[in-house]
């Protein structure tokens, strides 16, 4: 019985070392086939084929955004010559060829929730002629980078760099000017006259003409 069941493992594996070797013959014959290269040619095909389906992307990016996420490239003017471009979700929504973007800040603004534009602008610090109006709502604190700030600043502000949380703010102003149309209401709780919130701020009077 004992030589049996040896005799039997030996049996066995030579059946699959032979079944391995003549595998190996055979996939080697295999890559060397007409068939082979044409396979080798599909997938090459596929891959090209993938290459460029991943070219037209949204926004040009290499890959898929995921489905919670919206696709976007925002680039900046180059030097003064070239305009800025905002892509979003597959959509240049302002662009030097669709004529809406201009020297100064371009701003995009989108519906989170589903990623329609609900508008698009461009603050226009460069053009003199151009006067701004502005007035706080709730909080803008923490909305305005130093950027605009700077913008604002030389669109006549005196007091943006110093508005804080929930500080109530209103300007109006044009480049070259030092506005007298601004106020900024802190809010201190000692001064407070809704609570958590300060007075309302309020400018009124006659601006200046422009030409
Ligand atoms: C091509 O893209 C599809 C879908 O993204 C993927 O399943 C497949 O593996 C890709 N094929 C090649 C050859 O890259
Ligand atoms: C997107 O969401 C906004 C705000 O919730 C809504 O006013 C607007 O109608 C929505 N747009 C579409 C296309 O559903």
């Amino acid at each position: 019985m004992m030589f049996y069941g040896r005799c039997c493992a030996s049996v066995v594996l030579i059946v699959y070392i032979a079944t391995v070797a003549a595998a190996t013959v055979m996939l080697k014959e295999f890559y060397h086939t007409k068939e082979y290269g044409r396979i080798k040619a599909i997938r090459f095909g596929i891959q090209t084929m993938n290459q460029s389906i991943k070219n037209v992307k949204k926004c040009d990016l290499s890959k898929d955004c995921p489905l919670s996420h919206y696709a976007l490239r925002i680039k900046s003017g180059a030097a003064n010559a070239v305009g800025p471009s905002i892509c979003f979700e597959g959509d240049i929504v302002m662009s030097h060829g669709l004529r809406n973007v201009g020297p100064g800040l371009n701003i995009v603004q989108v519906h989170g929730n589903n990623g329609t534009i609900k508008r698009f602008d461009c603050l226009d610090a460069k053009d003199g002629r151009t006067i701004v109006l502005v007035a706080s709502f709730d909080d803008v604190s923490t909305m305005m980078p130093e950027e605009l700030k700077d913008i604002l600043v030389r669109l006549g502000s005196t007091l943006v760099k110093r508005i804080k949380y929930r500080d109530t703010w209103v300007f109006a102003g044009s480049s070259g000017m030092t506005s007298p149309f601004e106020e900024l209401t802190p809010n201190d709780e000692k001064t407070n006259k809704y609570g958590g919130w300060p007075a309302m701020a309020e400018v009124s009077g006659c601006f200046p003409r422009t030409f």
